[in-house]
């Protein structure tokens, strides 16, 4: 007992989660909210605890990095990334193309060379000012057409597509890759692990993007799957694996990038709804490593506590959801233990 507690004093704070991530054979991350981040020793520390990497939530958003077209907030950015750097980690950027955030200033301009020579200086000067210190980026993020079968389109009416029409994607690829040619870059998508045509076309439409750059010589590295799973949806086991198979035949790596749980269907029971995100979450990832290991493994947060659904997907009967690897009150649930296992054994 007394050579118990005299070796644990010797023992540095952070060994036990280093040895842990020591174990991990794929890397887990998450991304963080800079907003929450003063003030939240806890909400820091659970990051520090178990994440190999920390990427900004939103502070690398286009809208929130240019709020007019003369300012450059890069304040949160900063405090995220160098949050990561000092702890340990690494992290990783998004996005530098998303219809959800493009700021009004930007879409008020009508000239298309005008629009291209904003794209192109935003993305250069943004990877650049990270360069060295981010994995990689997220591109372009939700490029795909959200219904794309009934919409009969493939690509996302966005500001971009009207204005400069599908070479956006090839244009922001360019920039970020020269801006940071040793980045990574991806392609980043939801709805890509689900059963039936509708899912079946937006996998397509993915492979098809990603040939179209490498026929034109555009450096792609990898295709992000957001991972928002949907507790009332079936994962399509089978047509995940093919796509994966069909990505390594490309060489294009495949990361997890904002894994959660969306529980706004299932019974209002906390024991029941961790055991399906458990059970999603495994099924999920068990189908991905049938392939190959994933790159990376992200969490869109870590506590149920903030977390996007809460406001964009809330339950309708009001109860809590639980979407994240750790309950409101910071501990781990059994999607953490899934995480655990599953990324140790790679
Ligand atoms: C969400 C963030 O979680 C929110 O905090 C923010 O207000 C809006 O964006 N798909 C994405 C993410 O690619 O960037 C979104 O993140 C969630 C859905």
């Amino acid at each position: 007992m007394l050579a118990g507690a005299a070796s644990a004093a010797l023992v540095p704070a952070l060994a036990p989660s280093a040895a842990r991530a020591a174990r991990r054979k794929v890397p887990f991350g998450a991304a963080i909210q800079f907003n929450l981040m003063d003030g939240a020793p806890a909400y820091r520390q659970l990051f520090v605890e178990h994440c190999d990497l920390v990427m900004p939530m939103n502070a690398l958003k286009f809208n929130l990095l240019r709020p007019t077209r003369e300012v450059w907030n890069f304040e949160p950015a900063d405090k995220v990334v160098d949050f990561a750097l000092a702890n340990g980690k690494t992290s990783r950027g998004t996005c530098h193309v998303w219809w959800g955030a493009t700021p009004d200033w930007a879409k008020a301009i009508e000239s298309p060379s005008e629009a291209e020579r904003v794209l192109v200086e935003h993305i250069e000067t943004v990877g650049d000012r990270y360069k060295g210190k981010l994995l990689g980026w997220d591109v372009v993020n939700e490029v795909v057409a959200n219904d794309p079968l009934y919409e009969n389109r493939s690509l996302r009416d966005t500001y971009w597509l009207r204005t400069l029409g599908p070479r956006h994607i090839p244009l922001a690829f360019k920039a970020a890759a020269n801006a940071d040619p040793k980045a990574q870059l991806a392609i980043n998508e939801y709805d890509l692990e689900y059963k039936g045509p509708h899912y079946d076309e937006r996998r397509t439409i993915i492979l098809s993007i990603v040939r179209q750059l490498q026929d034109a010589n555009v450096k792609i590295d990898a295709v992000g799957l957001q991972g928002h799973l949907y507790a009332d949806k079936v994962i399509d086991v089978d047509a995940l694996e093919r796509f994966h198979r069909d990505l390594d035949a490309l060489g294009i790596k495949l990361l997890v990038t904002e894994l959660d749980v969306i529980d706004w269907k299932s019974p209002p029971d906390p024991q029941s709804q961790d055991k399906t995100a458990a059970t999603l979450v495994s099924r999920f990832l068990d189908s991905l490593f049938a392939v190959k290991p994933p790159e990376l493994v992200i969490a869109w947060g870590l506590t149920d506590r903030y977390s996007w659904i809460n406001d964009v997907m809330p339950r309708p009967d009001g109860a809590p959801s639980r979407p994240l690897p750790f309950d409101r009150q910071l501990a781990a649930k059994p999607w953490f233990e899934v995480i655990e296992k599953r990324l140790s054994a790679a």
